[in-house]
């Protein structure tokens, strides 16, 4: 993928925006945790990386359109009746083709032990678990599904539960 004008939603501690930055990409790193935001903003001083406070569920206060919006382990915490406020706020933020990728859990990752939620206790949130089905059904108004596949994210060990890494990968299109 070409490098462009990138939007890293619920970007935490601010990993993947640097590596984005570094690869030439012109990054937005958005969090509703100030307390993440300020600290990337005191850490990070280059021009084509940048951070700032906003809730997912309002990218539009950003008034700005993103070629690439990349949102890694945001989705699952977002409350299913608020799922396709979500998807409302992601097609704010992007223009016919912009590019969206999208990792989340997997309702087939045994830490969820066949729930639907999971309280994560070093982390103190909720974690939703989403079936191809669910992610389908928040997205596809507003977006192409191009690719939808399940991969091994990596060993877990911030949860008590051990178990398989299974997440959802979802790469989308603005229609
Ligand atoms: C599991 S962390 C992932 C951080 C980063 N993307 C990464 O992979 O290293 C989830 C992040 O999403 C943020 N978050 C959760 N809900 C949010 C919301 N509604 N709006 C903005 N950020 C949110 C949290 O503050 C946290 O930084």
């Amino acid at each position: 993928m070409k490098p462009g004008k990138t939007l890293d939603v619920g970007c935490g501690l601010g990993n993947y925006a640097k590596y984005l930055a570094s690869n030439g990409f012109d990054v937005l790193g958005v969090d509703f945790s100030q307390k993440a935001v300020e600290t990337n903003q005191n850490k990070y001083h280059k021009e084509n990386l940048k951070f700032k406070t906003c809730d997912a569920l309002n990218l539009k206060s950003l008034d700005t359109k993103f070629d690439f919006v990349l949102d890694i382990s945001l989705f699952h915490h977002i409350k299913p009746e608020d799922r396709k406020k979500y998807a409302e706020s992601l097609a704010s933020v992007t223009k016919s083709g912009s590019k969206v990728l999208v990792c989340c859990f997997s309702d087939s990752n045994e830490i969820f032990e066949g729930k639907s939620e999971l309280y994560g206790l070093e982390t103190n949130t909720v974690m939703y678990a989403l079936s191809k089905e669910e992610i389908t059904k928040t997205f596809e108004n507003q977006f192409e599904i191009t690719e939808l596949r399940e991969f091994e994210f990596g060993k877990l060990t911030k949860f008590k539960q051990s178990g398989t890494k299974q997440r959802n990968l979802i790469f989308m299109m603005k229609k």
